[in-house]
């Protein structure tokens, strides 16, 4: 298994993409490409979310694209027949973590208490998606988690916006960052990919100036 951090590709950002039709997929794929964003994951929260992701494998194949909200053995095996090239889910049991690994892809599972990170570092595995992050304590726990599990990375998702991104990005615990501000439910509803490409444009500035 490679390391997350080593497979993604671009600026320490990983954008969410939830897609009804793969066509809106690739759509959001290319304008956050076009922003700068060198990796995307595409969350199973739809059914033809599987579908998204080999369409965006296919039309974009210089975007890294991974398959995310990942909670079973059949879904991490979906999504690899997908295409998918890292895996990501929100939480973490000793069942699910050793399906993901199965796998052999990169992988992200999530945690937000250190009873979950002591689990995947039984398992060998110490880049985790810190989730839901503002919810569960936000870059504070991540100062406070860094002094006991110093041989640990985080990916923080959930409730991360432009505003407070710069919060995260600035933690050495910290690879990545994650989440969905990249792609607005009303920017996708209109196709407004102009305005996913600017907050994308947005975000990478940010990631390039504290994480290079
Ligand atoms: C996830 O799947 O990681 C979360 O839904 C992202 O949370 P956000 O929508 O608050 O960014």
């Amino acid at each position: 298994m490679s390391a997350l951090s080593h497979v993604l590709q671009g600026p320490a950002l990983l954008p969410i993409i939830q897609a009804e039709v793969p066509s809106t997929a690739v759509a959001i794929a290319q304008a956050m490409q076009q922003g700068g964003i060198g990796s995307v994951e595409v969350v199973l929260r739809t059914p033809k979310a599987l579908d998204c992701i080999s369409a965006i494998r296919s039309a974009l194949p210089e975007l890294l694209v991974g398959a995310g909200t990942i909670l079973s053995a059949a879904d991490a095996q979906a999504a690899k027949d997908a295409g998918a090239q890292f895996l990501v889910s929100p939480a973490s049991t000793p069942k699910l973590l050793q399906a993901m690994l199965d796998t052999g892809l990169a992988l992200a599972p999530g945690v937000s208490t250190p009873s979950e990170i002591a689990l995947a570092l039984e398992m060998g595995i110490r880049e985790l998606k810190f989730f839901p992050a503002n919810l569960s304590g936000g870059s504070a726990m991540l100062k406070a988690l860094s002094s006991i599990f110093q041989q640990v990375r985080f990916c923080p998702t959930g409730g991360i916006s432009q505003q407070n991104l710069a919060e995260y990005l600035a933690l050495p615990n910290v690879f990545v960052v994650g989440g969905s501000w990249i792609s607005p439910a009303s920017a996708i509803a209109s196709g407004d990919w102009a305005q996913i490409t600017a907050l994308s444009h947005q975000a990478c500035s940010l990631a390039r100036q504290l994480k290079q």
